[in-house]
């Protein structure tokens, strides 16, 4: 049966060749899926095979050679830097490998960093719910720490906490264990596993880590710019038996 339900984001024919003077470098080739609400998602892939680009297209933070992105229904490929700004500010929220945690401000203040972009009425209004989830994640006697007075995982549980900070239908981890020893990296994956079972919002985690994917909804593989397999989405609540 089609499934009716808006993708969060949908790919459709995304190529990608990086230029750089005289040399092209063909990295990705006719990758399509679609990913839907709720939907937590591994991407796996050797060294090389072009995640951190897939995963940077479909954060519009770099452009397709050729294809098309669609962001809860609507083309955004062909959206001008505003615009894609606007998209990433307000619909997708990012968790790197590194934290990228501003150190001269405390944790409640990196945490609330994506509404102060929107301004400070918004950023008010946010703060009691990150307030509850820095608590939620075991960071509630740290809010006025700054950054370096934090391990690396509770470092990490900021970022996935402030990936959050907007509402985001979409969040992209680009390997945000791949720097943790494996009990923080354990930590900071079953958060995003259990916020993203709570809210409603998808996660697309690149992972090297075999049993983090096998742990996912749904695990896309690529192999040399090529999708491998797309897995199996999950299928919609109601269609759930
Ligand atoms: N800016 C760039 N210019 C040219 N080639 C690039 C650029 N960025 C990445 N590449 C090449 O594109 C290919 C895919 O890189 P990408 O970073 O997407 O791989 P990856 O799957 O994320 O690898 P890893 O697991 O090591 O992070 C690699 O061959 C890389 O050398
Ligand atoms: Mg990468």
């Amino acid at each position: 049966m089609a499934d009716t339900r808006t993708p969060v984001i949908e790919l459709a024919g995304i190529g990608k060749t990086y230029v750089s003077g005289d040399v092209q470098t063909p990295v990705l080739f006719d990758v399509g899926f679609r990913i839907y609400p709720g939907e937590f998602v591994a991407i796996v892939g050797g060294s090389g095979s072009g995640k951190t680009t897939l995963l940077n297209i479909m954060g519009l933070l770099d452009r397709p050679s050729t294809g098309k992105v669609m962001v809860e229904g609507r083309e955004v490929s062909n959206l001008d830097e505003q615009g894609r700004a606007e998209v990433r500010r307000d619909r997708l929220g990012f968790i790197f490998q590194f934290h990228y945690l501003l150190p001269e401000f405390t944790v409640i203040e990196n945490a609330l960093m994506p509404c102060r972009m929107k301004g400070p009425k918004y950023e008010a209004a946010e703060e009691p719910r990150m307030r509850a989830l820095l608590d939620l994640v075991g960071l509630g006697e740290k809010l006025r720490n700054r950054p370096s007075q934090l391990s690396g995982g509770q470092q990490q549980r900021v970022a996935v906490v402030r990936s959050l900070a907007n509402n985001p239908a979409l969040v992209l981890a680009d390997e945000p264990t791949g720097n943790l020893d494996s009990r923080s990296g354990r930590i900071v994956f079953d958060l995003m596993k259990s916020l993203s079972r709570e809210s409603g919002i998808a996660f697309v985690m690149v992972t090297h880590d075999d049993d983090f994917a096998l742990e996912a909804d749904r695990v896309i593989r690529i192999r040399d710019g090529r999708i491998e397999s797309p897995g199996t989405p999950r299928p919609a609540p109601a269609e759930a038996t």
